[in-house]
């Protein structure tokens, strides 16, 4: 098993890495923990995969948990949604003393970890991501929130959990494309922290994007560990860390005006190819750079679907987005390695021609 600890300015906490770790569930909440009522907050498909690995979460020796069952969309990350975890823990009488579990990926995770944040003012809060994109990214920094009126995590809270547990044994039943989804983070990842990860993600991608997930313990690692350095130098997202956003403002764009029927991590890495695009026609990379990164991506091109949508469509829901200030759109822009350029603008007809560059790229 391997540890990151996340130092941040309040809290420190502990991220957990490794195949079957959950079996220990029972006595790190024991170690931690005393007398606080537990509610499992848990994906129903998960439930529905993995019920023998979950009941060391629900039938611990010196308590039971309850679970609520979550029925994980985007159509459901809503406050809807919370209101759910929020009367399913009043009429059980859940006082200030409780802890939220969850289980599942991102939208899992960040409606959990927002309850949480939220009921009496604030409840402990654990999560155990099971997709390998919430295990790279949702579940590291405190992000919580849920879609309103079809914007993406509009409302939200900053709020970090006790501790993370990444059992990588949830993996073996991820469907192709929610690896795909994963691989979006970790190459936003690979092309900000450039150096070893972005070597040792290379010569694995083909490899996890078929389903082995032989040494992803430390591409979790790496990419963990990555992103914890940022957070810890940035809790509240005002300089450094916007550089996560990589990709981000096209991607959203491409979920809303897709009906959230693009996946978020597919639609990262559209939007990674779009912004790289950019970044070249702003001279911010080299043609060399621009090429070597096209080559990274096209080891997965084959496995993004993203549906022809109208670039003005997409200029505009990137006009609504929620980073930007003062009507203008913001966007992170690959440059060197470690070198993304924050808060870049761009005029419309640039940002048209990348759209359709990177809808060119995936054909
Ligand atoms: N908080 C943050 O910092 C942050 C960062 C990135 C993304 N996000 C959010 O995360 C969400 C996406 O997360 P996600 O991709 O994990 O989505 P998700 O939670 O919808 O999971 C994807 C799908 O996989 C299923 N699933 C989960 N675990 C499984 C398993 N082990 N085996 C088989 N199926 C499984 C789920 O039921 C779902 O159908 C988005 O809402 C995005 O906005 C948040």
């Amino acid at each position: 098993m391997k540890k990151i600890e996340i130092e941040l300015r309040e809290k420190t906490y502990p991220i957990f890495i490794g195949a079957g770790i959950l079996r220990n569930f029972d006595k790190i909440i024991d170690a931690s923990f005393k007398n606080e009522r537990i509610a499992v907050a848990a994906d129903k498909r998960v439930v529905k995969l993995h019920r023998q690995k979950l009941l060391p979460l629900i039938n611990m020796k010196k308590r039971k948990a309850e679970v609520f069952l979550f029925d994980a969309s985007e159509k459901n990350k809503n406050l809807a949604g919370i209101s759910k975890i929020y009367s399913f823990l009043q009429e059980r009488n859940y006082g200030r003393d409780s802890l939220i579990v969850s289980a599942g990926g991102g939208i899992t995770g960040d409606t959990a970890a927002f309850a949480a944040s939220t009921y009496m003012r604030g409840i402990k809060y654990v999560n155990i991501p099971t997709t390998l994109l919430s295990a790279v990214d949702s579940s590291i920094g405190g992000k919580t929130g849920v879609n309103f009126n079809g914007i993406k995590n509009f409302i939200g809270t900053f709020y970090h959990p006790e501790f993370v547990i990444i059992d990588t044994e949830f993996f073996a039943t991820l469907p192709a494309d929610e690896i795909i989804c994963g691989l979006g983070e970790l190459v936003k990842t690979a092309f900000l922290a450039g150096g070893k990860f972005y070597n040792s993600l290379y010569n694995s991608i083909e490899e996890i994007a078929g389903g082995n997930f032989k040494g992803i313990e430390n591409i979790i690692y790496d990419a963990v560990s990555f992103k914890a350095g940022v957070v810890a130098s940035d809790e509240k997202e005002k300089g450094l860390r916007k550089i996560l956003n990589l990709g981000h403002t096209f991607s959203h764009a491409v979920e809303k005006e897709s009906g959230f029927a693009v996946k978020h991590g597919q639609a990262v890495i559209f939007g990674i190819v779009a912004a790289l695009s950019l970044s070249k026609n702003m001279a911010l990379v080299t043609a060399r750079d621009y090429a070597s990164k096209l080559e990274f991506i096209g080891k997965i091109k084959k496995k993004i679907k993203v549906p022809l949508i109208s670039p003005e469509i997409l200029y505009d829901a990137m006009l609504s987005d929620k980073k930007n200030r003062s009507g203008r759109i913001k966007f992170v822009l690959p440059g060197m390695p470690g070198n993304a350029v924050i808060d870049a603008e761009a005029d419309k007809k640039q940002v048209l021609k990348a759209i359709v560059t990177a809808y060119n790229y995936f054909k």
